[in-house]
């Protein structure tokens, strides 16, 4: 049997190609294509329209449906942990921990989070185990099938300040003071909304009758809340004696309460700068190789001879 000879027609030499690309006439194909490819402009644009317009409607839908009149938006504040490559304040986080646990503690629980969890964000691990050892915990049974208290070790969670959702309840007026743990990522403006809830206390306007045991607040939904204002100037004194003015205490709180919400916070944003230099090397590589090397071995043509 004859052999067959294929010769890779101007595939052998890269620069045969490049030099002569006029050779090859394609007329008719070129024509149908450009009338498909306006086909398809056209298809995306009505389809680009189209999602716009649904996008427009279901917006304005939601916006008439929501009794936003009734409540004050938080404003957006400057955090200092905002932008894409900002970490946490850490000497924030310490003091806002310090806040927790002298004001906020006697009502709210962090049920999520150990003392364990500390170590190495606001504080050295001999000063989370003296922390830890300021508490008292239930643990057991013992051998002899009984619970016992013993003190606090670092990975323990955080003591809750009422047995149960009841007692919480009764000791509140029936308001239920929500777990901390999480709650920047639980309400709408995250940090915002909690700084704003905490420095936005007022007397109610004129005509507005707020019922006994409860706090005219503007920025809670409802403008009634069952919590007391709870921080004030010098609530309290911190260990590193910053003044501690109302807004030095509400912002500090929520910068410690971001980081409970999201303990991945800096090491998520750092993980953002290593794939954006990996992608700053990466893209042009891959566009080279793309444009410049891979495309040659792409438009060349093979073809079939066949043997005389
Ligand atoms: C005296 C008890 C008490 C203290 C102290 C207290 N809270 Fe509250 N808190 C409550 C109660 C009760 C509610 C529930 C209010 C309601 O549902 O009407 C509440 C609700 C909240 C809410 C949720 C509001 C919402 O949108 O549902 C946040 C956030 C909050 N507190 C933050 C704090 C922070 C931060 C501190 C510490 C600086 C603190 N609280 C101190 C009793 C307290």
């Amino acid at each position: 049997m004859a052999a067959l000879r294929v010769a890779v027609l101007s595939g052998c030499g890269r620069r045969a190609l490049l030099s002569a690309p006029k050779t090859i006439q394609t007329p008719t194909a070129n024509m149908s294509m450009s009338s498909l490819l306006r086909k398809k402009k056209f298809v995306l644009t009505a389809l680009g329209l189209a999602t716009a317009g649904n996008v427009g409607l279901a917006l304005m839908l939601h916006q008439s449906v929501k009794a936003s009149d009734l409540e004050l938006h938080p404003p957006n504040y400057p955090w200092s942990h905002a932008g894409p490559l900002s970490s946490l304040d850490h000497a924030s986080v310490r003091r806002g921990y310090q806040v927790y646990k002298q004001v906020c503690s006697a009502c709210h629980s962090m049920e999520y989070l150990a003392f364990r969890n500390l170590v190495g964000v606001s504080h050295t691990e001999e000063e989370v185990k003296t922390i830890a050892e300021e508490s008292e915990v239930v643990d057991g049974p013992d051998e002899s099938g009984e619970m016992f208290t013993r003190t606090g070790k670092p990975s323990d969670y955080f003591p809750k300040p009422y047995a149960n959702p009841e007692a919480a309840r009764a000791a509140n007026n029936g308001a239920l003071p929500p777990d901390l743990s999480y709650i920047v990522n639980a309400r709408h403006g995250g940090e915002d909304y909690v700084f704003s809830l905490l420095t936005g206390y007022c007397e109610p306007p004129a005509g507005v009758a707020v019922r006994e045991g409860l706090y005219y607040n503007p920025y809670f939904a409802g403008q009634a809340i069952g919590m007391a204002p709870p921080i004030y100037n010098e609530v309290l004194e911190y260990e590193d004696g910053t003044p501690a003015t109302m807004s030095q205490v509400a912002k500090d709180v929520c910068t410690f309460l971001r980081w409970a919400a999201e303990p991945e916070h800096d090491q998520r944003k750092r993980m953002g700068l290593k794939m954006l230099m990996g992608a700053a090397i990466l893209i042009p590589l891959l566009y080279y190789m793309k444009r410049h090397r891979w495309s040659v071995m792409k438009s060349r043509k093979i073809a079939y001879k066949p043997p005389k």
